[in-house]
């Protein structure tokens, strides 16, 4: 009812001449804070948030739960904002005429809540069991990391239903980054990308070119076969990288119901190339790329053609077969030079 309320005045509510504008900072230098954490508002002033470089939300939540969005409740979405960006992205929040009731807001940015991520408009007094610093004590209490420790690659965001995307123009990703520029120092919310190795029986990775942020992991996911993912260059798609890193061959058999995997980390936005070590596959096109930049000329395509190309130099070398470190002897997690496998799930009848 009283929240019903709130999101009617937010759309009617047009700003008025007297409206006086407070300006917070979302996530200043990197901190999980709104700064200031909490303004004195009149009905119809207007709270602008600026959104600093990381991916956060402004989501209003009730004093309790916090960290849960309120029904029908105030929500910008996931703004990603990318170091550097000037001017920031901002959202607005029209303070409607609630008779100075205090609103709640959160970051719904993965584990930012529970770190005290809290924002307030007209929280009551210190001493009141519901002032500001109580309600960010509550966040913390019931989810931060001594309630909750979130899994360190498998991130789920919390959810953030019916959010409606920001009007702002966010600049972001690829393009941004498809550079040799030292790695950003900050990681959004990492990513999982999943790629199936010989899917349906063909010679592909699927999909076969991706690109990924820094601080990400790929995972490749083995299909029936016997496939590799073994690091190559663009000049030389069929021939491994010195020190790059190998998967070694992983067979799966026909009516396998569980896949191994090989997790890769990305630490750059340089280009990486790799191919399937097993004979001829890299000939017929089995080749992939992460983070290749598309508008050049040594993009996913032109790798490829130069894989298949019909000459010596892109050919497999006797010798160079994918054998990673610890060749077919597959533990849950096997330490090489450059990448840390994690393999399961090889059918027993291959050990
Ligand atoms: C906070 O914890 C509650 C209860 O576990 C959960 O429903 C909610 O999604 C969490 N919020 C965030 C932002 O993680
Ligand atoms: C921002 O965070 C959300 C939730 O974790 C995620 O779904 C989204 O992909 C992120 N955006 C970027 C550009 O990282
Ligand atoms: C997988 O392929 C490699 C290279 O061709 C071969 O040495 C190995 O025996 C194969 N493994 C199985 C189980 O077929
Ligand atoms: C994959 O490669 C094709 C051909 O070069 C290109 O059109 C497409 O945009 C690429 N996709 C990604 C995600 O890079
Ligand atoms: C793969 O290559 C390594 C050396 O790079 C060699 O020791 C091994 O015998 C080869 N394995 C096969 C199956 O050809
Ligand atoms: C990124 O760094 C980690 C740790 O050094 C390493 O295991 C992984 O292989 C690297 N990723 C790539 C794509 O080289």
């Amino acid at each position: 009812m009283f929240s019903s309320i709130v999101a009617l005045s937010l759309a009617i509510l047009a700003p008025s001449a007297y409206a006086t504008i407070l300006d917070v900072n979302v996530g200043p230098n990197g901190q999980f804070v709104y700064e200031p954490p909490f303004v004195h508002a009149a009905p119809g002033d207007i709270v602008r948030f600026h959104f600093n470089p990381k991916n956060h939300t402004v989501t209003q939540s009730a004093f309790d739960p916090p960290c849960v969005p309120l029904q029908d409740g105030f929500r910008t979405g996931f703004i990603p904002v990318a170091p550097g960006t000037n001017p920031l992205p901002v959202q607005e929040f029209h303070v409607p005429d609630n008779h100075g009731a205090p609103l709640w807001f959160y970051c719904g940015q993965t584990a930012h809540c529970g770190q005290g991520m809290v924002f307030a408009i007209n929280p009551p007094a210190e001493h009141d069991p519901q002032s500001f610093q109580a309600h960010r004590d509550l966040a913390i209490a019931r989810n931060g990391t001594a309630a909750v420790s979130p899994p360190a690659t498998t991130y789920t965001p919390a959810p953030e239903p019916h959010w409606t995307p920001p009007t702002t123009t966010v600049p972001y990703g690829g393009g941004m980054y498809a550079s040799h520029e030292p790695a950003p120092t900050y990681a959004v919310t990492p990513q999982e990308h999943r790629i199936l190795v010989g899917a349906d029986g063909k010679l592909a990775y699927s999909p076969a070119n991706i690109t990924a942020a820094v601080g990400d992991t790929v995972v490749f996911e083995f299909r029936p076969k016997n496939h590799t993912v073994t690091q190559s260059s663009f000049s030389n798609p069929c021939v491994p990288l010195e020190h790059g890193f190998k998967s070694g061959f992983q067979p799966v058999a026909a009516d396998a119901t569980e896949f191994p995997t090989f997790r890769l980390k990305i630490n750059d936005t340089a280009p990486i190339w790799g191919y399937c070590g097993q004979v001829n596959h890299c000939q017929s096109g089995m080749v992939f790329s992460i983070n290749a930049v598309e508008s050049g000329p040594n993009n996913f395509a032109a790798f490829q053609q130069l894989a298949m190309r019909p000459s010596t130099s892109s050919r497999q070398t006797a010798g160079d077969n994918g054998s990673n470190s610890a060749g077919m002897v597959v533990s849950p997690s096997v330490s090489a030079a450059f990448g840390t496998f994690f393999l399961a799930g090889i059918a027993a009848a291959f050990l």
